[in-house]
């Protein structure tokens, strides 16, 4: 399996910056074939960016989009309308669980309409500060992971990617904590302990598992090495383009 290094550049850069920055990162990329590099830029730069791209070194993701194909939803995009455009898609985000108010049945819709739509969702689960604190992290985990796949089929799970970001530990600060390896394994063990008792355990291998939460050049390779952890998303770190290529290069190291 491929380590996948996903830039989620959250509502950051002008299309001009991020043209910029992508023809910077592809001329100093080598094609790595075990390292699958993704950025997600903001919805305006996506089709300007996906002209600019070679799809060989860097492959485009939404940060979201919506189920519907077509009809009366102001503001939305559709994955239809992406189609052939992007080749990953960000759901479920905790930015748009907790701050726009989206849902598992929602976010199961979405990623539903990714896979009809040959995307691939990269579904993002965690837990919040609090609800670790109360214990509750097995339990979020376990309805934010089926519900998010209600509407996958046995034959589509080979086509979804999911994110393990605890909320806790996204943008930390010095002030703030973020995850040890430890904590992370032990969640990535039970995101893969849910798949295999609900699609089978050679299906629930097949699937990457991601780990974001203020993810740095420093703690990108400890991350990668967690067992079960098939690759990162980036926030902040991956706006700066010299710590982003630094994370590929310990991916790399880690894959040789
Ligand atoms: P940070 O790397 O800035 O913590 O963001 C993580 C994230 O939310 C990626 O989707």
């Amino acid at each position: 399996m491929k380590t996948y290094i996903v830039g989620n550049w959250k509502l950051n850069f002008t299309v001009g910056e991020a043209s910029i920055y992508l023809h910077k990162l592809l001329k100093a990329m080598p094609n790595y074939r075990d390292v699958g590099v993704v950025v997600a830029p903001s919805t305006l730069a996506i089709q300007p960016l996906s002209l600019q791209t070679d799809r060989h070194k860097i492959k485009l993701a939404a940060q979201n989009a919506f189920y519907r194909d077509y009809g009366a939803y102001t503001g939305e995009i559709s994955f239809s309308q992406l189609r052939g455009v992007v080749d990953y898609c960000i759901v479920g985000h905790s930015e748009r669980r907790y701050v726009l108010g989206e849902d598992d049945k929602m976010i199961a819709k979405k990623v539903e309409a990714a896979i009809r739509n040959k995307i691939t969702p990269i579904l993002c689960i965690g837990e919040t500060e609090s609800e670790r604190a109360f214990g509750e992290t097995a339990d979020v985990i376990r309805d934010q992971l089926l519900g998010g796949l209600s509407e996958v089929g046995d034959d589509d799970l080979s086509k979804v990617i999911v994110a393990y970001e605890p909320v806790w530990a996204i943008s930390s600060t010095k002030s703030s904590r973020i995850a040890s390896p430890d904590e992370i394994s032990e969640v990535v063990k039970l995101i893969r302990r849910i798949l295999a008792d609900t699609y089978g355990i050679e299906s629930a291998e097949e699937v990457p598992v991601l780990f974001g939460g203020s993810v740095k050049p420093s703690n990108a390779g400890a991350y990668l090495t967690v067992p079960g952890v098939n690759g990162l998303l980036v926030g902040g770190a991956s706006l700066i383009l010299s710590e982003f290529i630094d994370i590929i290069e310990v991916a790399k190291r880690v894959r040789s």
